[in-house]
């Protein structure tokens, strides 16, 4: 097994150097190549890690020197670069969605046949610390039977128009984080029901905010809150009710210090800012693990299946939204 995993980054956007920082501080990796077809974008990210940069991302996808690729170019093109680099031998963690329609996934499952096992899904909340603890004590019994999860995730401001154009809308690029959660912490989900809503007229999308219930298999409910938009910051917490108890992930700020005096108790700053501060841990625990089973040719988790899954919910949640009803679905379909 080699020592370390040489890597090329695909995109040099805003989860791009989230990546790539993270490539270069670990220390069984190595950050070989920034790909852009903004050459200043790429040349700027790669000048401040000490790595080389290109413009021609097919080069990069299928350069010699890099085992392997971290795919965090557009969602359109998640499937074609990630083909590219498999049919070259490489890792590929993958951002997520992994596309834009389940058909999409199905055919990229179909061309990876065998070598599937290569590609991670970028559902880096599983690798949060809390997260990870969570979901290790709701399965060690710790608050019995699951009967009732609340999943909040608000974003601080929403992403630039360009953006949004070739996101998928909020289901199939935001909340899709959500319902991987939502899976991770009960499992199959028989049914979605979901409710969207255009609050902010200056975003460009049909939703900026959303609410869905979900129904799983074993009979619990999972709820998740939307919204493009949060005043006091990146806001995230999970709640998982159980029989015997409740878990619950907290807001993190900056400061943890509080004033408690006669006119009240404070709990003072505002939520962390966006993703990178917050999930930090988990982009580092996410490519670790990416590492691991490169090097030791073991298959990835959060898998390609994981990924299906999580769009065919995200599509079940567009399709009640649209048409007011609930959804189920079929074992075939989304589980
Ligand atoms: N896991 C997470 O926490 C997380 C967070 C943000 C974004 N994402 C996902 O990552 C992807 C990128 O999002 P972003 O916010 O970084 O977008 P972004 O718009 O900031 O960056 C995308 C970059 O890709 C580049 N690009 C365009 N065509 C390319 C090509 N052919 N080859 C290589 N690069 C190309 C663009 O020039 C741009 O620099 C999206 O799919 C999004 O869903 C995941």
């Amino acid at each position: 097994m080699a020592d370390r995993l040489r890597i090329a980054v695909i995109g040099a956007g805003r989860i791009g150097a989230v990546h790539a920082r993270t490539i270069r501080d670990h220390d069984r990796a190595e950050l070989v190549l920034v790909a852009d077809p903004d050459a200043t974008a790429a040349a700027g990210l790669a000048a401040t890690l000490g790595a080389d940069s290109t413009d021609d991302t097919e080069a990069a996808l299928t350069s010699e020197a890099v085992d392997a690729v971290v795919v965090a170019s557009p969602t359109p093109l998640h499937v074609p670069h990630t083909l590219t680099a498999v049919g070259a031998g490489k890792a590929v963690l993958m951002e997520k969605p992994v596309a834009l329609e389940v058909a999409a996934v199905d055919a990229c499952i179909a061309a990876l046949g065998e070598h599937a096992g290569r590609v991670m899904v970028g559902f880096n909340r599983r690798f949060d610390p809390s997260v990870a603890e969570v979901q290790a004590r709701v399965q060690a019994g710790q608050v019995g039977t699951v009967e009732q999860v609340t999943i909040i995730s608000r974003d601080p401001a929403p992403p630039p128009s360009e953006y949004l154009k070739v996101s998928g809308g909020i289901f199939k690029d935001m909340t899709i984080h959500d319902l991987d959660m939502a899976r991770h912490l009960i499992g199959d989900i028989a049914s979605v029901h979901a409710v969207g809503q255009h609050l902010d007229p200056a975003v460009d999308d049909v939703y900026d905010a959303a609410t869905l219930t979900l129904t799983g298999t074993s009979g619990a409910v999972a709820v998740v809150v939307n919204s493009r938009h949060s005043v006091a910051g990146y806001d995230q917490r999970i709640e998982v009710f159980g029989s015997a108890g409740t878990l619950e992930v907290i807001n993190q700020r900056a400061s943890s210090v509080r004033l408690h005096d006669a006119s009240g108790t404070e709990q003072s700053g505002p939520f962390l800012p966006f993703f990178l501060e917050r999930y930090q841990r988990a982009y580092a625990a996410e490519l670790g693990a990416f590492i691991e089973a490169a090097l030791s040719g073991t298959p990835q988790s959060p898998s390609i299946a994981d990924g299906r899954a999580a769009l065919a919910l995200a599509e079940a949640a567009g399709e009640s939204a649209r048409t007011g009803t609930t959804i189920t679905l079929t074992q075939e379909v989304a589980r």
